[in-house]
C-alpha cells in the first residue's frame, strides 16, 4: 500500500515572521495519520527555522534543490549533507523552474537525485511536459526521457525516490490537469517504474493543486498525493489539501 504524500513547495517565498505564522498553523492543524505523510520544502535559509518549529510534529521538511557534488569548491551550491544536517528529509530535484531558468539537463537532474540519496535524502524528482509538447502529442516522449535519465543513473535505487508529475502548463497558471489527464500520465509513469522494479514509488501530481480540486485528483488510482506550490503558503488551504 503506497499511502499518500503531500508536499508544499514554498518556492522563493517566505520570511521569518510569515514562516513562523505559517509553520505554527501547520503544526496546530496537522494530525498524524498512518496513511499519509506531509512535508514542506523551504528555501535554504529557512531550514533551521523549519527544523526548530517542525521537530516532533507530523510534518517533515526539506529543500528545493541540491548540489550534485559532495562539499567542495562549488560557490553558491548546497550539499545534500548540509540539508540532512538540518533534519531535512526531502529535496525537490528537476523542478521545471530550475530546468528552464537554470538550464538543468536530464543528466544533471539525475546526478542530483543520486547525490540526494547518497546523503540520506529522498529526492522528489519532477517530470512534465510544456504546453507546446502536449499540443504536439509528445508528452510520453518527454516524461519518459526525463524519467529514463534518472532510472539509468539510479538503477535499483530508483525504488527510493518520489516522482512528481508537474505539467509545466499547469504550474502557477490556475489551469490544473483534469483528474483523467493526471491519471493517464501517472499510469504511464507507473509502467515505467515497474520496468525498474520500482512500481511502489509514490507519484505526486503538481500544478495548481488547491483544496477545491485535491480530492478529485488524489482519488485517481495512480495519484499518490501532491506537490503544492502557491496553495502551500496558506496554512488552512494546505491543511485542507493534505486532508483531501
Ligand atoms: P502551483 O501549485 O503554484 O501551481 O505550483 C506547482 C509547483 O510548481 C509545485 O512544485
Amino acid at each position: 500500500m503506497r499511502g499518500k504524500l503531500v508536499v508544499g513547495n514554498w518556492k522563493m517565498y517566505g520570511g521569518l515572521a510569515a514562516n513562523a505564522e505559517l509553520l505554527a498553523g501547520l503544526v496546530a492543524g496537522c494530525k498524524p495519520r498512518a496513511d499519509r505523510r506531509v512535508a514542506v520544502c523551504v528555501p535554504f535559509p529557512y531550514l533551521a527555522q523549519a527544523r526548530d518549529v517542525l521537530s516532533g510534529s507530523a510534518i517533515a521538511w526539506g529543500a528545493q534543490d541540491v548540489s550534485a557534488h559532495p562539499p567542495g569548491p562549488y560557490t553558491g551550491d548546497v550539499a545534500g549533507s548540509m540539508i540532512a544536517e538540518f533534519g531535512g528529509r526531502f529535496v525537490i530535484v528537476g523542478h521545471s523552474e530550475r530546468r528552464q531558468a537554470h538550464g538543468e539537463s536530464d543528466v544533471l537532474v539525475a546526478a542530483k537525485a543520486k547525490a540526494a540519496l547518497a546523503t540520506g535524502l529522498t529526492p522528489i524528482v519532477c517530470v512534465g511536459e510544456t504546453l507546446a509538447e502536449r499540443d504536439a502529442g509528445s508528452w510520453q516522449a518527454v516524461v519518459s526521457r526525463q524519467f529514463d535519465a534518472v532510472s539509468a543513473a539510479l538503477g535499483r535505487e530508483t525504488a527510493l525516490i518520489v516522482l512528481a508529475y508537474e505539467p509545466v502548463w499547469a504550474i502557477g497558471t490556475g489551469r490544473t490537469a483534469t483528474p483523467a489527464q493526471a491519471q493517464e500520465v501517472h499510469a504511464f509513469l507507473r509502467r515505467q517504474l515497474a520496468r525498474t522494479g520500482a512500481e511502489s514509488v509514490q507519484v505526486l501530481y503538481g500544478g495548481s493543486v488547491k483544496a477545491a480540486n485535491a480530492a478529485s485528483l488524489f482519488a485517481q488510482a495512480d495519484v499518490d498525493g501532491g506537490l503544492v506550490g502557491g496553495a502551500s503558503l496558506l496554512a488552512t488551504e494546505f491543511l485542507a489539501i493534505a486532508d483531501a
